[in-house]
């Protein structure tokens, strides 16, 4: 017997149809991967299992009974435990008032006994080797740490059936390495796993089976022996696609975009960064959590204040750094964070791609719509963004489609410098190569880019150099000339004194 079955489930909200007569079977034991392009219904699946929407049509049995989930708490009380893609803190909670969010507090006489709280959240990372600041407030969190918090959360109460909604998108290797022991624990113990990533060699290693969806059909299940790289992508396009490896162009040496000389930030996050990005280039960026990339990113780009240390800008000293100063520069920042930082979540993909092209927009006062429109929509074209329209509210698009618009809005302001972190975040394989691509093509036109990313095989794959940061200092520059992960792996590790404690 089945510890989940799906039945005909179909979900549609306003004309979409996210999901179309989904069945399927969760086993104890198994761990069950869920693939497929941005939009493909994934999500939408998931919220259905723990309650946070109700299916339009279709019957969940659990353990062999009909169940209906019409809440989280529901969901929770038979055992289902979820990291929703969207993460689900209180940012203006701490990370140990989170971490007992859907728990009683333990209690001395009437009182919360915050001492008792305190060891058990210590005692709990320390058992997994992780490093999470519990007294932060989440808001100060970065998405690394959150999603390690939420990590943290599920491992506190027992499941039977344990759901991660991408769980790696903003973990660095050595963070998902603990997830995966983790997982494997707990699949030994007979838990479940429904396990969503974009990372198809994660789920390739991770799964006993897969399951493709596609436009909210399922497309099929495949057990583990059956699984390669180029079968699931040729399931998840229809066979439209398969798997091509961005391609490294020459490195022209062309002038200085960018250079970054013994930067030091007032808040102490970076203590000595040090980079140069030519024209025709893409620097990647790998550290560790907590190395300082962001941080260092950020600090160009003007939003983080710099104790000392200079920024050049096409050869030109930066002596007060900000924003306006970077945009009016050519340089265009793709954060991380693009739910806090990038988007306005409750406004449509027309209003947040509008808002950097207004002023190049408007003549003689007039915001000349029709043109900004069409501009909008050959950006949403290129990046094949799934939604109803310009219209749609970005909140109600699939993550890997928010982050495309994201990238389609920075590109209106037609930089010359791009600063993109973590920029494939979620979004899936096909799209991520079509950023790759474009950003390949960028640099063919003399402009230059700051690859930031956690995922240190994308780095090998896109970038011509590469800077190593630990702990706010960059610790080494290497030409990227068949170097291997373990080459960089090294230096991070000889590097680290302790930023993970295990
Ligand atoms: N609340 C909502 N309102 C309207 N449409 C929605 C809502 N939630 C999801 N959708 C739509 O349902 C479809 C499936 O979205 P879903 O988030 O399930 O995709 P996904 O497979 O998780 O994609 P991703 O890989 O990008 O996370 C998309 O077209 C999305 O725009
Ligand atoms: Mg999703």
């Amino acid at each position: 017997m089945a510890l989940l079955q799906i039945d005909n489930i179909s979900k549609v909200f306003g004309k979409t149809k996210a999901l179309d007569d989904i069945s399927m079977s969760i086993q104890e034991g198994e761990v069950h991967a869920l693939v497929g392009e941005n939009g493909a219904g994934k999500s939408t699946l998931i919220k259905i299992l723990t309650g946070v929407y109700s299916p339009s049509e279709g019957q969940l049995h659990w353990q062999g009974k009909p169940v209906y989930v019409s809440s989280p708490k529901d969901a929770q009380d038979i055992g289902i435990n979820v990291i929703h893609q969207d993460r689900q803190l209180i940012s203006s909670f701490t990370g140990l008032e989170n971490l007992y969010l859907n728990k009683p507090y333990p209690k001395k006489g009437l009182r919360i006994n915050w001492q008792a709280m305190k060891k058990e959240g210590a005692e709990l990372a320390a058992r997994w080797g992780m490093n999470i600041p519990l007294q932060k407030t989440v808001s100060d969190m970065t998405p690394s740490e959150r999603t390690m918090l939420e990590i943290a959360r599920c491992m506190m109460s027992e499941s039977k059936l344990l759901i991660l909604d991408e769980p790696t998108a903003s973990l660095t290797d050595k963070e998902s390495e603990l997830l995966f022991q983790f997982i494997e624990r707990v699949r030994n113990e007979g838990v479940a796993v429904i396990y969503i990533s974009h990372r198809l060699e994660e789920v390739i290693s991770l799964c006993n089976r897969v399951t493709v969806l596609m436009g909210g059909k399922l497309i099929k299940t495949l057990a583990k022996e059956e699984v390669t790289e180029e079968r699931l992508v040729y399931y998840m396009t229809d066979g439209q696609t398969s798997v091509k490896k961005g391609k490294q162009t020459k490195r022209t040496n062309g002038k200085a975009l960018v250079k970054v000389q013994d930067l030091k930030t007032a808040d102490g996050t970076v203590r000595k960064a040090n980079l140069e990005l030519y024209e025709g280039e893409i620097l990647g960026v790998y550290g560790l959590a907590g190395a300082g990339r962001t941080e260092t990113m950020e600090a160009i780009y003007g939003l983080r204040k710099v104790e000392s240390g200079t920024i050049t800008l096409h050869q030109q000293q930066v002596p007060k750094p900000s924003p306006s100063e970077a945009i009016s520069k050519g340089v265009v920042l793709i954060p991380e964070n693009r739910h806090e930082d990038a988007l306005i979540m409750n406004n449509s993909i027309l209003e947040n791609m509008s808002l950097p092209i207004l002023k190049r927009m408007t003549r003689g006062g007039i915001l000349q719509k029709k043109e900004e429109k069409s501009l909008i929509k050959k950006e949403m074209e290129r990046f094949q963004v799934k939604a109803s329209g310009i219209h749609q509210t970005v909140g109600e698009l699939s993550g890997g489609n928010q982050q495309k618009v994201v990238f389609a809005k920075a590109l209106l302001t037609n930089p010359s410098i791009y600063i993109c972190d973590e920029p494939t975040q979620a979004v899936d394989i096909m799209t991520r190569q079509e950023i790759h691509q474009f950003l390949r093509g960028q640099v063919g036109e003399n402009k230059g880019v700051i690859y930031v990313s956690s995922d240190l095989h994308e780095i090998l794959e896109i970038s011509d150099r590469i800077i190593v940061m630990s702990e706010g200092e960059t610790v080494a520059n290497l030409q990227n000339d068949h170097l291997k992960p373990d080459d960089i792996l090294e230096i991070c590790y000889r590097f680290q004194k302790g930023v993970v404690t295990q």
